[in-house]
């Protein structure tokens, strides 16, 4: 894997592109107002409800509320992941993208690697072209020509050594096909032979590559009977089988208007699934789903279906599934289970059924919620109190590894009424046996590690209009003097630490900093979704000056200041003499204020 991004380079770029240029590049926008507005492209809709705004630099759809900046945009409009997104809009500023060292070679390698891979795919593609025997199992697959072609699927021919003499004729050759895993090198070298000989032989050969169609690895099948059915590439500097998911470049080169990804367990299975014009099915590569591909499918759709095979194997690949996806699930995704009847997977299914009926199956699929619990009601008897105690217990430590929320909630009322108890009972029974004490925040049964921070940004009140100023007039941040923040720093409030890390960042920018580039820096976290929500409403603040007054007199209000700048208003402006304890507070309220000047503390003092 590439070195991370530095943040900094994507705030420059955050700050150097244009947002309206990027969007209008592929859906025409037109002028409202200080806006631009068009019909989404994430929805289908005959008003437009998309709005872009150039100061802010994001856009949002009023319809189905997708929002973004200009990279957002590129992930979900080009379902890009997010190095490619900042690859691709820094190419078009003509920005060379810095990767941070890491323990990975630098991309210059990764490109000779690249460009390897493609290299022997190539010849892999024209051996199927002249082995008959390759190209007829292909065919009594039932794949056509276009199929074969859109996959790049070849033949790797039966041959100890043909892969290492065509492109391994030097040292730096030879190190890059070790370095793909494409040749082995032999335990027991012998004489007079190579040290290394083709990993692939005797294989069709399905090319992995990366969603911008960067080859990666190869699944190899074998013709006839043997093992193992299928050889994959190993491990390596360009291949993670834990993170890629085979088709997704193609589900891009499909260009369809992506709604959901279909998640399948084989190869066979997609180039089967979009032969039939099934285009969004892609696999994990015999492997379990890993959060990390959820993570992955969860930024290109909100919906996303698994087919599992119908055997004892497939169903049990099927819970594991639901068990990672379970810290990925919340309001506003859609996670369902497809089970297929016992014997079949989705290559012979849809081969027999043809689309129609495949969608229909995948339209029929199984809810995430109602799987869980029919999966845990599957074990016990329900009609026990013991039955019931046991499956609570089943199922605390799943809920444990959702995200706090409306979904978690949700869930714990439906599996309340499995249970016939009320749902605050089964709340106090979930948190009642972990060695900690209950809390009303069910933070107590979960583990740390399975816990994702809770977005802990208030609804209204002082710290959300100061983060709501900044979010909107970034700048203000440096205007903020000193001895404020320290005050700021021993206060303790839900919101607090979301205030001070933005106060702080801001404050450290040297270069320009804009709404998008919060909202792309803060893009990981549980916060982000309610950052956008602030960004978005319109605020009254007319200009940065104003916008620096009223973040101030927010912060000095939490901090309590301003009721001691009102007391020692109160006390000097007082008609007559002061008592000698007024005097006294008129000094120490002096002193303490004096720690935080250099600001007014009302516009109109
Ligand atoms: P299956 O055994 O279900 O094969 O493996 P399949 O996809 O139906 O293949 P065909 O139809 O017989 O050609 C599913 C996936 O598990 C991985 C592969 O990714 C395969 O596509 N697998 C399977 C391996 O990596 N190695 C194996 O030996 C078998
Ligand atoms: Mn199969």
């Amino acid at each position: 894997m590439a070195g991370r991004i530095p943040q900094q380079f994507i705030d420059e770029l955050i700050a150097r592109a244009d947002i309206v240029e990027v969007i209008n590049a592929r859906v025409p926008l037109k002028k409202a107002g200080r806006e631009f507005r068009a019909c989404c492209p994430f929805h289908d809709e005959k008003t437009p409800s998309f709005w872009v705004s150039p100061t802010k630099q994001f856009f949002h759809c009023f319809g189905c509320g997708a929002h973004g900046t200009a990279l957002g945009f590129l992930m979900q409009y080009e379902q890009l992941p997010f190095p490619e997104a900042v690859e691709e809009l820094a190419g078009r500023l003509g920005m060379e993208v810095p990767h941070e060292a890491g323990t990975t070679p630098l991309p210059a390698q990764h490109e000779a690697l690249h460009e390897m891979l493609a290299r022997v795919a190539g010849f892999y593609e024209e051996s199927l072209r002249s082995s008959e025997r390759a190209s007829a199992y292909l065919r009594g697959r039932g794949l056509d020509a276009a199929t074969i072609e859109r996959f790049r699927i070849g033949y790797a021919p039966d041959a100890w050594n043909e892969v290492l003499r065509r492109f391994g004729a030097t040292e730096a050759s030879c190190q890059h096909l070790l370095d793909t895993g494409l040749i082995v090198a032999r335990d027991t070298p012998r004489p007079g032979s190579e040290a290394w000989y083709d990993r692939f032989r005797d294989r069709v050969m399905f090319p992995i590559r990366d969603p911008r169609g960067r080859m990666l690895g190869f699944g190899g099948r074998i013709l006839d009977r043997g093992e193992p059915k299928y050889l994959n590439s190993p491990e390596t500097e360009l291949f993670h089988k834990g993170r890629e998911l085979y088709g997704l470049h193609e589900v891009r080169l499909s260009r369809i208007k992506l709604e959901r990804l279909l998640v399948v367990e084989g190869y066979m299975d997609v180039v089967r699934l979009h032969q039939a014009g099934i285009q969004y099915a892609v696999a994990t590569l015999g492997t379990a789903t890993t959060p990390e591909h959820l993570r992955q499918v969860f930024k290109l759709v909100s919906e996303v279906v698994f087919a599992f095979d119908g055997d004892r194997a497939g169903r049990a690949a099927a819970w594991r599934a639901l068990q990672n996806v379970l810290p990925e699930a919340r309001a506003g995704r859609e996670v369902r289970f497809l089970f297929l009847p016992d014997g079949e997977d989705p290559d012979s299914l849809v081969g027999r059924e043809g689309r129609a009926a495949f969608e229909q199956r995948i339209a029929q699929a199984m809810p995430l919620s109602e799987y869980f619990l029919a999966h845990l009601a599957e074990t016990v008897d329900l009609s026990h109190a013991d039955g019931q105690a046991r499956y609570i217990a089943l199922a605390r430590p799943l809920l444990a590894r959702l995200a706090p929320g409306v979904y978690r909630e949700l869930l714990i009322e439906r599996l309340a009424e499995k249970v016939g108890l009320h749902s605050e009972r089964l709340r106090q029974l979930l948190e009642e046996p972990g060695s900690a004490p209950a809390r009303s925040d069910h933070a107590a049964s979960v583990p740390r590690s399975a816990r994702p921070a809770a977005p802990r940004i208030g609804r209204g009140g002082l710290i959300t209009q100061a983060i709501q100023t900044l979010l909107h007039f970034p700048t203000a941040a440096r205007a903020v003097p000193e001895s404020l923040l320290a005050q700021l720093a021993g206060l303790d409030q839900p919101g607090l630490p979301v205030l001070r890390e933005l106060l702080g960042e801001l404050r450290s920018q040297t270069g320009s900093s804009s709404t998008a580039a919060i909202l792309e820096r803060w893009r990981e976290r549980p916060e982000s979704a309610r950052l956008y929500e602030l960004a978005r409403v319109e605020i009254l603040i007319e200009d940065e000056q104003d916008a620096a007054h009223e973040l101030i007199q927010a912060l000095q209000r939490m901090t309590g200041l301003d009721l001691q700048q009102q007391r020692l208003a109160e006390l000097t402006g007082k008609q007559g003499d002061l008592t000698a304890e007024e005097k006294l507070e008129i000094q120490s309220l002096m002193s303490a204020l004096r720690t935080s000047k250099g600001r007014p503390i009302s516009k109109s003092s």
